[in-house]
């Protein structure tokens, strides 16, 4: 019996290979290249996961929980540590922020992938002359559309379709311009749910593409990899404090093993751009939030701003080098000015000098930004933005790793449940055998 189905389950489309493994008493299988694909077309098992996000959303959205009106649903939004919703206040200052990075350079048309329930539509629509919002959840998009903001258009769909016909069509009813490109592409909050790196560079890559010459991509509320063992370690201390050092760290590594989102190194941000066609600026924010939460800690914004000239060089001054009452220190007036190297005090409380990013948010002058050193999650920068290049991340060690993979663990999942399905309908006498996705590279 195991013969044969093995060799149905070699004929799956979805399978690239199926054998029996003796000692795990079981059939392992290998996805097939086709069916885990991005590009040219995502393959079946990619749009699962896909379809796996939109049912969330959905659900989420089909409660009334956290809706606080139409231009402030909140639905989804609780905090890890604590399993309660974030407070108003906090999420208020979230959107306030993102709000801010959209507009900071006055798009006229802005294209937002993964609107959601249109917290940022409702505060950019009456600054530009058109907005476009596409998200994968039905009930978003219905209710978004109901509201029949002026100059707003919103699409169901998927980040990947941004170059589609009904996307094109849309951005042209909203501006009455056949050839309008937006110069804002917005994907806020959405990566934690895309299926890994290659799907991001794929969509960030058409967006850079997409964008008007001077205009900007900004990816923001995007989840830290390089500080993924840190946000482990402080989850799993407030949930369990009385936790031994054993007990912790096997709880972080369970935790980063589960988890089923997206997670990226702010370093990769920069390598996409350097590998792209066109002239492009990276530029890596902080959440500069009053509440100490894991959205304050642990995500981070990038602004990408395409084809404008580059601003004159900024002197550098590195924090440490400053003394008595910091920033009073240095004329910030002379000259264009980044101080790099400030210890962020949430995240390294006993180094010397570190700040909240509130703090320092608060000490700088208006037109100036409280950045984030993409290659130290634990370090701050303070300046002007348009004067911050991450260079430093293209020149760095490119070997590290630009995501974690949840479409992967995804894989290990689903496609064992899709060819039991299958199986039991192709052998609907035969008891049928367990499957399992082989991890080991090769075939025995
Ligand atoms: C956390 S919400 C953020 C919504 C909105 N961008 C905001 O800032 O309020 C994530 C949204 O992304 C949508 N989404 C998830 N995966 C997507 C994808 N591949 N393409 C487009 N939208 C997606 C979800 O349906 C959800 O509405």
């Amino acid at each position: 019996m195991s013969e044969q189905a093995v060799s149905i389950l070699a004929t799956h489309p979805w399978v690239d290979t199926a054998w029996w493994d003796q000692g795990k008493r079981a059939i392992l299988v290998r996805p097939s290249a086709s069916a885990v694909a991005v590009r040219p077309v995502p393959g079946p098992l990619l749009i699962e996961h896909l379809e796996h996000w939109r049912h969330v959303y959905e659900y989420v959205y089909s409660t009334t929980e956290g809706r606080h009106g139409d231009d402030l649903d909140l639905s989804g939004w609780r905090a890890s540590d604590t399993g309660k919703p974030f407070s108003r206040d906090h999420m208020i200052e979230w959107v306030q922020h993102a709000v801010g990075l959209v507009l900071r350079d006055k798009p006229r048309v802005v294209l937002e992938l993964g609107c959601g329930s249109g917290l940022l539509a409702h505060r950019v629509h009456r600054s530009t002359r058109a907005y476009v919002g596409i998200d994968v959840a039905e009930p978003a998009v219905e209710r978004l559309r109901a509201q029949a903001l002026p100059g707003v258009r919103v699409l169901q769909g998927a980040a990947h379709e941004l170059t589609s016909a009904s996307v094109t069509s849309a951005l042209r009813e909203a501006t009455g311009d056949d050839t309008a490109a937006p110069d804002c592409v917005v994907l806020n909050s959405v990566t934690q749910c895309f299926p890994n790196e290659q799907y991001l560079t794929a969509v960030l890559d058409d967006a850079l593409d997409l964008v008007a010459a001077g205009g900007t991509v900004v990816v923001g509320d995007i989840r830290n990899l390089a500080n993924a063992s840190s946000f482990a370690r402080w989850l799993e201390t407030a949930r369990y404090p009385d936790s031994t050092e054993p007990q912790l760290t096997a709880r972080i590594a369970d935790r980063l093993a589960a988890d089923e989102e997206l997670l990226c190194d702010p370093r990769l941000f920069a390598r996409i751009a350097a590998r792209h066609h066109r002239d492009i600026r990276t530029t890596c924010y902080a959440k500069p939030f009053h509440d100490d939460t894991e959205l304050t800690r642990y995500r981070y914004d990038i602004v990408y701003t395409v084809d404008r000239p580059a601003p004159e060089p900024a002197r550098t001054i590195e924090w440490s080098t400053l003394s008595g009452y910091r920033l009073r220190a240095v004329d910030l007036t002379r000259e264009p000015t980044l101080i790099t190297g400030i210890p962020n005090a949430l995240l390294d409380p006993h180094a010397p000098d570190a700040v909240r990013p509130a703090e320092l948010a608060a000490a700088v002058p208006p037109s100036w930004a409280v950045l984030l050193d993409s290659a130290d999650g634990r370090l701050l920068a303070a300046g002007p933005p348009e004067h911050y290049h991450d260079r430093d991340a293209v020149r760095g060690n490119d070997s590290t790793a630009g995501c974690n993979n949840p479409n992967t663990t995804f894989v290990q999942r689903r496609l064992p449940e899709i060819l039991t399905d299958y199986l039991e309908r192709e052998l609907p006498t035969a008891a049928t055998p367990l499957i399992a996705v082989a991890q080991e590279p090769t075939v025995p």
